[in-house]
């Protein structure tokens, strides 16, 4: 492949939630003016959601100490950070990922849907941003198309357990009597969505905040619970037993000294799911006697326990993503030789207009009925002539051939760095 995908990653595989906020990249849109200026790549890709941030890259020749400069200054790390953290693959190896993405076989939760919902937006803005060109746009709209059409096929999302749902089952199992428990949902968002949904399937009674007590109100009326004010609840942690967190808030909400005060005031312990990245709670309320804290790590352990029920679902699937990824590297090869196709046809076209105009004026000819069939000559004989050439170069590439690529450019007088 003349043009490389790069897939630069960090990810709740090898970085714990306080490691991998750490990497979070807050601001995508000055993001991409700073990748697009100073990473050394043409076309780029975030995607970001709680369990990853991933870079997908296009470049002829890339750098990566250049990306993880760019990525350290943009989220206020040391370089040093991406030690034991970056996981860096390209061309096959980075394609095979991104399907494994798609069709959520790289998630916690494997199977979810939310990942396919986020790949989508990553490459909208992206394309907002222009910071993806034909490659990566390219590249995401098949992927996502295979990755929807695996998970219709092998129905890995069927059956699993949600973020929510799984949570929700670790209250149960570290809290007695949890139907007698005050809880509280804290965030009206995706996931707290599927807390409620699990906690009403359940038969638990909820309350629910968010800064504004009517999307806690309009929330409530379609997925249960009883809304509360968000001032309220600040102040009065001390009403509650059970909290799920799962907000946005880019500081801590549930802080050492609002749960120090609750613990002294209420009558028993008090157990967090903090279900955010970045955490939502201070860490250091787990060190209150009587408060248990539990956070997406944990959460995790559990899904590898639910893995294990679906290990055949999961085998299906990577056989298909094996079949998916060499048909997918072909066409990503395949772009890299279209532009001197294009320009090679082009060229060939100008020609032949010339010197039908040449010849026509010659015969004098004003037969439209001639003149059109003289026309169809002509691009019928173009045709029949350029089209074996160029297809044998598109298979060339295809198979990854770069010398028959350099090689027609030079036949054709193909301007080197228009292929870059
Ligand atoms: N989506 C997933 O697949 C997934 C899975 C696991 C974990 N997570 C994590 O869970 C958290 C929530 O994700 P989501 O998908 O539910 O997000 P979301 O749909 O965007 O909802 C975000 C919620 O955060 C609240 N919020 C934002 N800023 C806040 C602030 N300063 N103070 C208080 N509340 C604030 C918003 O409430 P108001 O604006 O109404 O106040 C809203 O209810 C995130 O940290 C995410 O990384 C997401």
């Amino acid at each position: 492949m003349r043009q490389n995908i790069i897939n630069a990653r960090v990810t709740f595989r090898n970085s714990p939630i306080h490691v991998l906020e750490q990497f979070t990249i807050r601001d995508l849109e000055d993001a991409y003016e700073q990748f697009k200026k100073y990473s050394g790549l043409d076309e780029c890709v975030i995607i970001q959601t709680c369990n990853r941030i991933e870079i997908f890259g296009k470049s002829k020749k890339y750098d990566i100490e250049k990306i993880k400069k760019t990525w350290a200054s943009l989220a206020g790390l040391e370089e040093e950070a991406f030690r034991e953290n970056l996981e860096l693959v390209e061309n096959n190896e980075a394609l095979h990922h991104l399907l494994k993405l798609t069709s959520g076989l790289d998630s916690m939760v494997v199977g979810e849907e939310q990942i396919l919902g986020q790949i989508k937006n990553s490459i909208t803005s992206a394309r907002k941003a222009k910071a993806s060109g034909q490659h990566l746009n390219t590249l995401f709209d098949k992927a996502i198309r295979i990755g929807t059409r695996i998970r219709n096929t092998s129905g890995i999302g069927r059956g699993g357990i949600s973020v929510g749902s799984m949570a929700v089952k670790l209250a149960e199992e570290n809290i007695d009597e949890l139907k007698f428990k005050k809880i509280l949902v804290i965030g009206t968002g995706e996931v707290s969505t599927l807390v409620a949904k699990s906690l009403q399937r359940r038969g638990y009674d909820f309350a629910v905040t968010s800064r504004t007590l009517d999307r806690s109100k309009a929330f409530c009326e379609t997925m249960g619970g009883s809304p509360v004010k968000f001032e309220d609840v600040l102040s009065g942690f001390e009403n509650y037993d059970v909290l799920f967190v799962a907000t946005t808030a880019p500081y801590f909400l549930v802080t050492f000294d609002r749960i120090t005060k609750a613990i002294k005031e209420k009558k028993g312990g008090m157990m967090i799911l903090d279900l955010s990245n970045p955490r939502t709670v201070d860490e250091k309320v787990a060190t209150i006697g009587g408060v248990k804290l539990m956070n997406l790590d944990q959460i995790a352990e559990m899904v590898e326990k639910n893995m294990n029920a679906r290990l055949n679902k999961v085998k299906t699937v990577e056989n298909i993503i094996n079949e998916e990824v060499s048909v997918l590297e072909a066409s990503m090869k395949r772009l890299d030789v279209e532009p001197l196709v294009k320009d090679v046809f082009k060229n060939i076209d100008s020609l032949r207009v010339k010197e039908l105009e040449k010849a026509l004026q010659m015969l004098g000819e004003k037969d439209e009925k001639k003149i059109k069939i003289i026309e169809e000559l002509t691009k019928a004989v173009v045709e029949s002539i350029v089209s074996t050439p160029m297809n044998n170069i598109r298979k060339a590439s295809e198979q990854g051939d770069p010398d028959i690529i350099e090689t027609a450019s030079k036949l054709f007088g193909y301007k080197k760095n228009e292929l870059d």
